[in-house]
């Protein structure tokens, strides 16, 4: 199952994208979690070691080959995840676009088709788990970055701009193949939020899957550059994450 998370700025993708990889990891999957921001944060969302994130490089754009027209990897997929991933908590594979190195460099085009082309690869993988974290933006959209995910959750906060940011984003994603799309709702503090949520993706058709309520637990673990599953295991937000996981399980038709 290939799971991308996309979301306005802030939303929690990160947050929610490395608690869940580890899951997974923990209920048995070959978990490979993929940066594909182009700040990337999700390394140290796990729980890697920020200098050995620092020491590691990112994917380099020579593993795609794009003759005829489609990019493809040029090396099997186990050898690109082995070679260029680093291992994280629980057994996760973390792989990275890659960040500018220098101001005035020019696009990420390159770095975007990677990802394309990585995620392509790992629907051929049985038993593995891909959980990409995208940037705040609709590009991975409008590229096609995700189009080989089956299934891509929009975090939104619950209010109202961040919520026209994934309609906008479920509107994109009604022109790429991919199965399912489906709402998570971030940082819920009332019942009326939570409501007000559910009114607004029934009245533009869009499916709820998820609801993480707003947890001191996880500014906490951001302020102390841990990961929420190390620091509070048995709280709201890893327990409304572990909820999602399950419902992925139940409703995704692709293992
Ligand atoms: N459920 C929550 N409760 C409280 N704070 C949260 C919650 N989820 C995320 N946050 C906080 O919101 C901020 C953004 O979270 P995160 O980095 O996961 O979002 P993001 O969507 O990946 O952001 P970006 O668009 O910058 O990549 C962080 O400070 C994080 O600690
Ligand atoms: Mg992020």
């Amino acid at each position: 199952m290939r799971i991308a998370l996309a979301g306005k700025g802030g939303a929690g993708k990160t947050t929610i994208s490395a608690t869940l990889a580890r899951l997974k990891a923990r209920a048995g999957a070959q978990v490979v979690a993929i940066d594909a921001d182009s700040n990337p944060n999700l390394g140290t969302a796990l729980g890697i070691d920020p200098e050995l994130l620092a020491r590691s490089g990112s994917l380099p754009f020579s593993l795609v080959s794009r003759r005829l027209g489609s990019a493809a990897l040029t090396a099997p997929i186990d050898e690109v995840v082995r070679t260029h991933g680093l291992e994280g908590p629980d057994g996760v594979r973390v792989v990275s676009m890659g960040a500018p190195g220098h101001a005035d460099e020019g696009c990420l085009c390159s770095a975007h088709v990677t990802v394309s082309a990585l995620l392509s690869d790992l629907g051929g993988a049985p038993g593995t788990v891909a959980v990409v974290d995208m940037e705040a933006s609709p590009e991975h959209l409008s590229r096609g970055t995700a189009r080989h995910a089956d299934v891509l959750l929009l975090v939104t906060e619950p209010y109202f701009r961040s919520l026209e940011a994934v309609r906008r984003l479920a509107e994109l994603a009604t022109e790429l193949p991919i199965e399912t799309v489906a709402v998570v709702v971030n940082k819920v503090r009332s019942a009326a939020e939570s409501e007000a949520v559910a009114d607004f993706c029934d009245r533009h058709g869009l499916t709820r899957l998820g609801e993480v309520p707003w947890s001191d637990d996880v500014t906490r673990a951001d302020q102390a550059a841990r990961p929420l599953l190390d620091t509070a295991p048995d709280g709201a937000a890893v327990a409304a994450i572990a909820e999602l996981s399950t419902r992925l399980q139940q409703t995704v038709s692709v293992r």
